[in-house]
């Protein structure tokens, strides 16, 4: 279909690809003063998989580009544009994007990386519609992937159970028919950056001795106060792009959330009236993986067959910056 702008942008491959190690929250017990029972409660995680020390983003992008392409019938050679979405590229330079299209063997595509935190699969489908819609570009890889424990302090209990590493990836078309990105909504308010931070290593506060030995490598967050705004964020997000759509929020048959804590998630659900069993939670296996967790989420939803051609799917998320976001998609096919 086209709407005002060209041919709507349709999913039709998904992949993951995640590391073998899992951290489970016994293990956590013996690095942190922390217990399995108050990081099930808190946030829903009961374990989470992080990298080998030869792996790095652009390993766990590639095994799910590669997934993705195969359901979608798309060889490397026909993409023409990767986005990968990430905080935590192989190297600050070159671009995270340059490694993945290198290790796929993409040779036709352009590529970048995109910094939207937890957010950036949202901002990335948004790029991927108006890339589309310009009528250049026709098959778009985009990608989640994080190594998230490379920026993790494990001594430092409030952010070393939460996070975990992994990625998915989703390849992106035009849509022949109706279905596909029907709307989206982003939004940041950089007042908020110091909630969720690493301080250096940046042009602000290099690396040096001294920034390492006082761990500003590391994630920095004031969690308490990303709870609250998540939740509003979210809701708020949603119901924009429901309405941009031309949908309510009775018209939703999926909510697939980044996964940053289960009491968020419902806290979010249940403001937006969406029963339990449309909401879709794997946070209890891979913690938040940032940019890789709606398409991991995507990905696991699909497989479960729970994914019906024409189903009204809700994804949403928060992060750093802070930024948040929505998308509404009209399911369409997977394969070719
Ligand atoms: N194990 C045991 N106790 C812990 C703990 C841990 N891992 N982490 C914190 N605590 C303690 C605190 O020290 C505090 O103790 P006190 O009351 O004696 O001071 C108590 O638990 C409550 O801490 P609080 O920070 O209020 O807990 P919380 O219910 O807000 O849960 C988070 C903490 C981090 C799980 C929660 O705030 C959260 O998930 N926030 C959102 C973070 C997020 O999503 N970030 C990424 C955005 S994409």
């Amino acid at each position: 279909m086209f709407n005002k702008h060209g041919r709507l942008a349709t999913i039709t491959g998904l992949g993951i690809g995640l590391p073998d190690t899992v951290l489970t929250n016994h293990d956590l017990e013996k690095m942190i003063d922390t217990s399995d029972e108050w990081i099930r409660e808190r946030t829903g995680i009961r374990e989470r998989r992080i990298a080998g020390p030869q792996q790095a983003t652009s390993d766990m992008a590639a095994v799910a580009a590669k997934m993705a392409m195969e359901q979608a019938g798309v060889e490397p050679g026909e993409i023409d544009m990767i986005i990968l979405c990430t905080v935590t590229p192989d190297r600050f330079v070159p671009m995270g994007a340059s490694n993945l299209q290198e290790k796929i063997n993409a040779t036709r595509a352009a590529a970048f990386d995109l910094n939207a935190a937890c957010s950036g699969f949202l901002y990335g489908m948004a790029v991927a519609q108006g890339l589309i819609f310009s009528g250049r570009y026709q098959k778009i890889l985009l990608v989640g992937g994080e190594t998230l424990s490379r920026i993790i302090n494990y001594q430092d209990r409030n952010t070393g159970i939460l996070f975990g590493d992994g990625a998915g990836a989703a390849v992106v078309v035009p849509s022949d028919d109706e279905h596909g990105l029907l709307a989206y909504d982003l939004g940041c308010d950089g007042s908020g950056g110091d909630l969720l931070q690493v301080p250096a290593g940046g042009s602000r506060i290099p690396a040096t001795r001294e920034s390492v030995e006082q761990g500003l490598h590391f994630v920095q967050m004031r969690g308490n106060e990303i709870f609250k705004l998540a939740v509003r964020a979210m809701v708020r997000s949603v119901d924009q792009s429901l309405a941009d759509a031309g949908l309510t929020r009775e018209d939703i048959d999926w909510v697939v959330p980044h996964q940053a804590n289960q009491r968020i998630i419902e806290a979010a659900s249940s403001r937006l009236g969406v029963g339990r069993d449309k909401v879709i939670i794997n946070i209890d296996r891979y913690g938040n993986t940032a940019a890789a967790s709606i398409p991991i989420a995507l990905y696991e939803t699909a497989q479960r067959g729970l994914l019906k051609e024409g189903d009204i799917v809700a994804l949403t998320g928060f992060g750093a910056g802070l930024t948040w976001g929505s998308a509404i998609i009209r399911w369409g096919r997977l394969g070719e």
